[in-house]
């Protein structure tokens, strides 16, 4: 091959070598600069113990912590004698297990089953009625009922 031949061929190559290398350096600067993708969620959310859903759907404050006066629920020890199907039922008709309809005779009870309570799952359902068969106690619900004298006026409770 002649010599000029042969620096053309090598002008080539070196041109192409450069190209390939602002090519990479380009890549290279675009991942840097793009924003990293979002992290997948890796674990299911914390499910909800019967405890803490005993205080958030109102159990408690309906029965231990509003005062009488206001609302005359029963202690919730009473569910100690709810079998689990008797309990769904409750929560989600206001039907008791004597099968008197809270709703049919008016009573907030039967409301909040019917239009709030009902919502739950059966899982959440199991996990409320395992947590006041099994956790609550009449001490638990004494200290609940105490804080009552403590709330500020103005209380009717107080003169
Ligand atoms: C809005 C207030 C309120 C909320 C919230 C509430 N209750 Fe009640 N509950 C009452 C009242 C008032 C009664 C009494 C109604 C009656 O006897 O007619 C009652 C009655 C009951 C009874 C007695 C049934 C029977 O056999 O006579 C049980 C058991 C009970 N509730 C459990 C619960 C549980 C468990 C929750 C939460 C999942 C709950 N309640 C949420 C107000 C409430």
């Amino acid at each position: 091959m002649p010599n000029g031949e042969r620096v053309l061929a090598d002008g080539g190559l070196t041109m192409r070598i450069a190209i390939a290398f602002l090519a990479a350096c380009l890549v290279l600067c675009l991942a840097a600069c793009s924003k990293p993708a979002p992290e997948a969620r890796t674990s299911p959310p914390e499910p909800i113990t019967g405890e803490r859903l005993a205080y958030i759907v109102g159990c408690v404050n309906c029965h231990h912590q509003t005062p009488k006066e206001i609302l005359n629920a029963p202690p919730l020890l009473m569910v100690q004698a709810y079998s689990l199907p008797e309990f769904t039922t409750l929560l989600r008709t206001g039907v008791t297990r004597a099968g008197r309809d809270m709703y049919a005779q008016g009573s907030v009870m039967g409301i909040v089953a019917r239009e709030q309570l009902a919502h739950l799952t059966d899982g959440e359902i199991a996990s409320i009625h395992h947590y006041l068969q099994t956790g609550w106690t009449a001490e638990r619900a004494a200290l609940e009922e105490a804080k009552i004298a403590t709330f500020p006026p103005p209380t009717f409770m107080k003169p």
